[in-house]
Formats: structure tokens, C-alpha cells, sequence
């Protein structure tokens, strides 16, 4: 069956090593030396921390959007793409009190996230988990997982560095930004 909620933890052996840990704003996580990816929801999700985000319909994307996310991003998954980020983000009261109308502005209009996102496909995969709806006291909002090759590192720090400087970043009041490599 195939589910939209996803669980990362933190454990001991696991087939994604921690090769970088760094709090961008808020609190941090407890450093972690593997991270394992479960589809729905482990019986007793074990270890330092754990995360859950579940799929979502898209809030923001127009109908070309769409078009061209789907014409070029490719799937998880692929053995080359080994490299990966698993970054937690919350956003402040402020973001979630604006208008649907407001808040696609700032992530469109003003900071460009489609499109700055659509030029680093195919290179980076992507799954967005939406973790509100969850429960009130989830500790982030999204939990945001991205696949690539080793060679594309420095474009995916270019790719963050891009959004990071963009007015929707403005919003963001806690991140973690923890980097894996696929073991074997
Ligand atoms: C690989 C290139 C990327 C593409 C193509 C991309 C595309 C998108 C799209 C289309 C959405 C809107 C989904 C909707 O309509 O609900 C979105 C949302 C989001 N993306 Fe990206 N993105 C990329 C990279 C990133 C990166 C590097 C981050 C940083 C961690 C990021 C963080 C987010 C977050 C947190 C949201 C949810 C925003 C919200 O609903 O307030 N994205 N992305």
C-alpha cells in the first residue's frame, strides 16, 4: 500500500551516513551519525530524534509550473544521486497569517523559488512532506528531502544560497540543514 507519511530518524547504523550537521536559525537538532527513511509510521520510531511529514496536493504551483516540474524531475532513488540533504524548516506566525494570495507573492513573485528550482533539474530530486496537520506541536512545518550526485555538491550549496537570499527565507525562523551520503 503505498502511504504519504514518511518518519526519518536518527540511529546508529542506517543507510544514510551524516556527513554534515549545521543549525541555520532556531534550534538544533542532536548531532546524528545516521539517518534511516521509513514510509508510514515505525511502531516505535527508536533513536536520538525522529521527524514525520506527510505528502500533500501543491499549494502554490500554476498550471506551467507544473508542466515543467513534471516534464524534468526525476525520480528518488536513482543509485547515482548518493548525496543527500534532509532539511527541516519552520516558519514563523507571520507566514502562516498571511492570505494564500500573500504568501504565493512572496514565494513567487518576489523570491522565485519555481523558477530558481527549475533550473537545477534534473540534478536534484525532491520530496516535499507538509507537517502541520499532523499535530499542534510538530517541531517544523516542512520536512524537505533532496537527492544528488557527489559532483553536484557546489550546485546544490549554489541552489540553497539562492533561496536562502530570497524574501521567503525572511520567514523562516528555525532550520537544520544535515547532509547524508548513501551507504554501499
Ligand atoms: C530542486 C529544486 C527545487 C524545486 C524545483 C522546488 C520546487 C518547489 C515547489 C514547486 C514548491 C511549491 C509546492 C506547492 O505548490 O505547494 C516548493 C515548496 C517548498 N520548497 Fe522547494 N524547490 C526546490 C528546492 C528547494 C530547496 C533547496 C529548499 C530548501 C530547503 C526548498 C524548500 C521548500 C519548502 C520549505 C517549500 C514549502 C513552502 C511553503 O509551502 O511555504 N525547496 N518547492
Amino acid at each position: 500500500m503505498s502511504t504519504r507519511l514518511f518518519t526519518f530518524t536518527a540511529v546508529a547504523q542506517g543507510p544514510w551516513e551524516v556527513t554534515d550537521q549545521t543549525a541555520l536559525a532556531g534550534p538544533p537538532l542532536a548531532r546524528a551519525s545516521h539517518v534511516q527513511l521509513q514510509a508510514g509510521a515505525p511502531a516505535a520510531p527508536a533513536g536520538l530524534w525522529s521527524l514525520r511529514g506527510i505528502t500533500s496536493n501543491e499549494r502554490y504551483v500554476e498550471r506551467d509550473e507544473k508542466a515543467a516540474l513534471v516534464a524534468q524531475q526525476p525520480s528518488l532513488g536513482e543509485p547515482a544521486r548518493s548525496c543527500a540533504a534532509l532539511i527541516p524548516i519552520r516558519k514563523t506566525a507571520a507566514w502562516w497569517a498571511l492570505s494564500q494570495d500573500q504568501r504565493r507573492h512572496v514565494l513567487e513573485d518576489q523570491s522565485r523559488h519555481i523558477r530558481t528550482g527549475l533550473r537545477y533539474l534534473p540534478a536534484v530530486a525532491r520530496r516535499l512532506h507538509h507537517c502541520r496537520d499532523l499535530s499542534e506541536n510538530e517541531p517544523f512545518d516542512f520536512i524537505t528531502w533532496f537527492e544528488y550526485a557527489p559532483q553536484d555538491n557546489g550546485l546544490f550549496d549554489r541552489l540553497l544560497a539562492e533561496l536562502r537570499a530570497s524574501p521567503e527565507w525572511a520567514y523562516v525562523d528555525r532550520e537544520v540543514d544535515i547532509r547524508l551520503s548513501r551507504i554501499g
